[in-house]
């Protein structure tokens, strides 16, 4: 059986202000009537797939449930984390979950619930050719072809070929500084993490026991002793909270070498940070991107997004400007990544 895994518990900080602790990105109907979670939900409802398992903070458990049953769609069960700790913990937690549920062979797809994807039909051959691969034992990545030195992804050495079987990861490396992404793209044979893995349940509790052994206990306790209230788990809040903050990428998969990955050519983008949105967007001459009531003089490669008030720019480059009815962001879009350490500042300050 194969259980997709939701993991919908991010934050979103780096496009603040209109990503908000309340109402993160993934619930936001960003680019369409209906939001990033629902239509990664519309993607696995179907026969592939047992119902799925979403894991989010226990803050986000009504727009979960209200936004699964907008659609119709019936889950497997909602994990509630009690704190945030990142998705080390969160998918070791689930597949615990899921193995007392579907047996220590349940395989897990594990989606992030904030990705803009299309999946045409060379999607669906190599999440086929990802389910044969995890139940042979591999942690399965799915690469893509990496278009620009991009800093906020994970970067994969491998020789597999797009349409190609599972090839193994021969080097996984998370958020490079920019100079290792560009020394990368020069030397070619890398793939973008998609972020997306596929993983027998018992095959990732076992490397992480070995390769992060307080992050497995952690999941482990928390799911023993979790309580059931409604529809939702909650993971016990004493045994979570000893759970190291640090994400799978760098917890598993740069140190494991149980690696493969399955290479994906497919619409996909993480709208991740502001400059992401900047890339995805359509740009005049001067490369500015606006949304909303803006007027640009002698502005280039900006971003500059207002919901409600006018916004004004004169004389600058390389700027986002974004501007919501009680909170503006203005900063350099290039260095764009830092606005989450900045929005963790703004949550202490106040
Ligand atoms: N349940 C839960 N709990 N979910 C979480 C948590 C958490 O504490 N933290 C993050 N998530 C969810 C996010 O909502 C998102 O759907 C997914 O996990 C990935 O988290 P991000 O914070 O968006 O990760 P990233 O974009 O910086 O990096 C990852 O994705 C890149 C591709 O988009 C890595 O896997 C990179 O290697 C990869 O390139
Ligand atoms: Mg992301």
């Amino acid at each position: 059986v194969v259980v997709p895994l939701i993991l919908a518990g991010g934050q979103g900080t780096r496009l603040w202000p209109m990503s908000r602790a309340a109402r993160p990105k993934q619930f936001l109907p960003l680019m369409g009537p209906t939001s990033l979670f629902q239509r990664t939900l519309e993607r696995v409802n179907n026969r592939r797939y047992a119902p799925a398992v979403v894991i989010t903070n226990s803050e986000y458990r009504f727009l979960v449930g209200e936004q699964a049953a907008e659609l119709g769609i019936a889950l497997t069960s909602v994990l509630l984390e009690p704190v945030a700790r990142n998705t080390a913990v969160a998918i070791a937690a689930s597949a615990a979950h899921i193995a007392a549920r579907f047996g220590a062979d349940a395989l897990l797809h594990v989606l992030p619930s904030d990705h803009e994807v299309d999946a045409d039909e060379g999607y669906w051959v190599a999440v086929d050719e990802a389910i044969r691969a995890a139940a042979n034992g591999d942690l399965v990545t799915f690469g893509i072809k990496p278009g620009h030195a991009e800093t906020g992804f994970g970067y994969i050495k491998s020789d597999a070929k797009v349409g190609g079987e599972a090839k193994k990861v021969e080097r996984f490396v998370e958020k490079p500084d920019s100079a290792r992404a560009a020394q990368m793209l020069d030397e070619g044979g890398y793939f973008w993490n998609s972020g997306m893995f596929m993983l027998g349940a018992g095959t990732f509790l076992s490397e992480a026991e070995r390769l992060a052994p307080e992050t497995h206990q952690a999941a482990q306790a928390s799911v023993r002793s979790a309580r059931e209230d409604l529809d939702f788990v909650r993971l016990d809040e004493a045994a979570f909270a000893a759970a190291p903050n640090i994400s799978v990428d760098y917890a598993i998969f740069e140190k494991t070498d149980r690696a493969s990955v399955v290479a994906v050519e497919f619409p996909w983008s993480d709208l991740g940070s502001w400059d992401a949105v900047w890339k995805s967007g359509n740009g005049d001459e001067a490369g500015n991107v606006v949304q909303g009531a803006v007027t640009l003089s002698d502005v280039s490669s900006s971003l500059v997004i207002s919901d409600h008030a006018h916004i004004a720019v004169h004389g600058l480059d390389d700027v986002a400007v974004i501007a919501t009815n009680d909170a503006i962001f203005v900063g350099r879009l290039s260095q764009a990544q830092k606005v989450g350490e900045m929005v963790k500042r703004l949550r202490a300050d106040k």
